[in-house]
C-alpha cells in the first residue's frame, strides 16, 4: 500500500478532516479531492483559483447562490446585534409573518429548528401525537435523514433497523415517472396506480397508522418525480383513512421546482409541512408547518415542549428573512422558470449527444440522468462514474456525480447564460 503523504494544500486539509473529522468525510469532498475557498454567486472557487459552477449547492442549500449580497448583510448586520436570545424578539415575530405569507393555506404555524432530520422527527411526533397512533408508512427510495428515529423512514439504513427490532416505520415503493423526461413530466398523467393498490392494502393491515410521510420529488435517489397524479391521490388515500400527510419539502421547498413549494406544483393539501435546506440560505435553519388545529391538540401545544436551544434564534430568523427577499424580488420567479426551461432543454440534447447519458428527468431546478456505461447499458461502476465526475470538474462544474444517480441542484439564481455554460460544461465532459 502506498504511504506517499499528501503535502499540498489541499491534501493537508483532506487529511486533518479524515484524521479528526468524526464518521467517515463526505463521500463527494473525497471523490472531488478539492478545497473550496469562497463562492461567487452561483461559482465555488478553489484555494487554486479554479471556478466550478455550483449544481451540488450543498444539495439544494446554497440555492440562493453564494457570498449572496442580500443574504450576507442580513446576517452580518443580526450578528453584530443579537446572534441568540430565549426571549421573544422581533426577528422572529417578523419572519414567522414573512412565512405565513408564503406557506400553503392552512400549515401557516410554523416551529423553527437548525436541522432537516430534527424538523421530520418533530413533525412524525406532532403526528404521532395528534393522531394517538404510531405507526408511519414511508417510500423505499426517500430520505428524511440520519437521526435515531428518522432513519428508518426510506429504505436506508436495514441492518440497523433489524437490530433495533424497529416495527413501525413501513415502507412502500415509491412510484417513480420513468416515461417522461425533464421536458415533457409536466404532460405526466399517471397515477401511481400501483403504488396506492399497495397503501390501500396496508390500509387493510394496519390500524395504527398516524401518518405518511413522502418528499414530493425524490432527492437523494436521484432527483426523480413521481408519476404526477400519486401525490393527489395519496392526498385522497389519506384522507379515507384518517392518517395525516407529512410532505418532506427539505429540497422542493423555497422555489426550487419554479413555485414556492412542491405542494402549490403539484396542488395538493399537506397536513405538515417539513422545511430545511434553502430555508436559511447556508444558515442552519429548519422548520415545521402545520394548521393550528394540529399544533394546539398535540403535546406541542404546551410551552417550551417542542423548543429547541437553536430553533428561531434571531440570526437564523435574520438569515431566514433574506432568503425570503431574495425570493420575492421582482421577476425572480420568471427568471427561475426561464432557467429550468433552458437546463431541461439542454439535458435532453446531452442525452441525445452522449453515450454515458441516459433517463434524463426531473422538475424544475432539480434535475437529473443516470451515467450509464455504453459497452454495457447498465448504470456506470464506481470507477467510470469517478472519471465522468472528473471530467465535469476539469471542465468547470460540480454535480452530485460521482454517483450513477447523478443530481443536478443548480443555484436558483443562475442565468439562462449560466445555464448555456452548465450544459456546454457537461457536454464537453460526456462526449464519448
Ligand atoms: C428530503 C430530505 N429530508 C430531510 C433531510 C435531512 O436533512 P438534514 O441533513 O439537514 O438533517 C434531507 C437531507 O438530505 C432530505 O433530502
Amino acid at each position: 500500500m502506498s504511504t506517499t503523504v499528501d503535502t499540498t494544500p489541499a491534501g493537508h486539509v483532506a487529511e486533518a478532516v479524515r484524521r479528526h473529522g468524526g464518521g467517515g468525510p463526505r463521500r463527494i469532498a473525497e471523490s472531488a479531492g478539492l478545497v473550496v475557498t469562497h463562492g461567487e454567486g452561483p461559482y465555488l472557487i478553489t484555494d487554486s483559483g479554479r471556478r466550478l459552477l455550483d449544481f451540488a449547492t450543498a444539495m439544494g442549500v446554497a440555492a440562493i447562490g453564494h457570498a449572496n449580497p442580500v443574504w450576507s448583510e442580513a446576517v452580518g448586520r443580526q450578528a453584530q446585534r443579537l446572534a441568540a436570545c430565549v426571549l421573544h424578539t422581533p426577528e422572529h415575530a417578523d419572519y414567522l409573518e414573512r412565512l405565513a405569507a408564503v406557506l400553503p393555506f392552512g400549515v401557516d404555524r410554523v416551529a423553527l429548528y437548525s436541522g432537516g432530520a430534527e424538523a421530520v422527527e418533530v413533525a412524525v411526533r406532532l403526528a404521532q401525537s395528534v393522531t394517538g397512533r404510531r405507526d408511519l408508512i414511508s417510500f423505499s427510495s426517500g430520505f428524511h435523514g440520519k437521526t435515531t428515529g428518522v432513519r428508518f423512514s426510506g429504505g436506508r439504513f436495514p441492518e440497523e433497523r433489524v437490530n433495533l427490532g424497529v416495527d413501525w416505520v413501513h415502507t412502500l415503493p415509491y412510484p417513480r415517472c420513468e416515461q417522461h423526461d425533464s421536458l415533457s413530466y409536466p404532460s405526466c398523467e399517471e397515477e401511481g396506480a400501483a403504488a396506492i393498490a399497495a397503501l390501500e392494502l396496508c390500509a387493510a393491515d394496519l390500524h395504527d397508522v398516524a401518518a405518511v410521510i413522502v418528499e414530493p420529488v425524490l432527492g437523494t435517489a436521484g432527483n426523480r418525480p413521481p408519476q404526477r397524479r400519486f401525490l393527489a391521490g395519496l392526498r385522497a388515500l389519506c384522507d379515507a383513512h384518517g392518517w395525516l400527510l407529512i410532505v418532506d419539502e427539505s429540497i422542493t421547498g423555497f422555489g426550487r421546482l419554479g413555485r414556492t413549494f412542491a405542494v402549490d406544483w403539484f396542488d395538493v393539501r399537506p397536513d405538515i409541512l417539513v422545511l430545511g435546506k434553502a430555508m436559511g440560505g447556508g444558515y442552519p435553519l429548519s422548520g415545521v408547518a402545520a394548521p393550528s388545529s394540529l399544533w394546539d391538540a398535540s403535546l406541542f401545544a404546551q410551552p417550551s415542549a417542542t423548543s429547541s436551544s437553536y430553533g428561531a434564534n434571531p440570526l437564523a430568523c435574520a438569515a431566514g428573512i433574506a432568503v425570503l427577499d431574495v425570493l420575492a424580488a421582482p421577476g425572480f420567479d420568471d427568471q427561475v422558470k426561464r432557467t429550468a426551461r433552458r437546463l431541461a432543454d439542454g439535458i435532453v440534447a446531452l442525452e441525445a449527444a452522449s453515450p454515458f447519458v441516459a433517463r434524463n428527468r426531473g422538475l424544475g431546478m432539480m434535475l437529473g440522468f443516470d451515467l450509464v456505461d455504453p459497452a454495457t447499458a447498465e448504470l456506470a461502476g464506481s470507477d467510470l462514474c469517478l472519471r465522468l465526475f472528473r471530467r465535469c470538474l476539469n471542465a468547470g462544474i460540480l454535480i452530485v456525480g460521482d454517483v450513477p444517480e447523478v443530481r443536478l441542484n443548480p443555484p436558483l439564481i443562475l442565468t439562462e447564460h449560466g445555464a448555456d455554460e452548465a450544459i456546454s460544461a457537461l457536454q464537453d465532459a460526456l462526449a464519448g
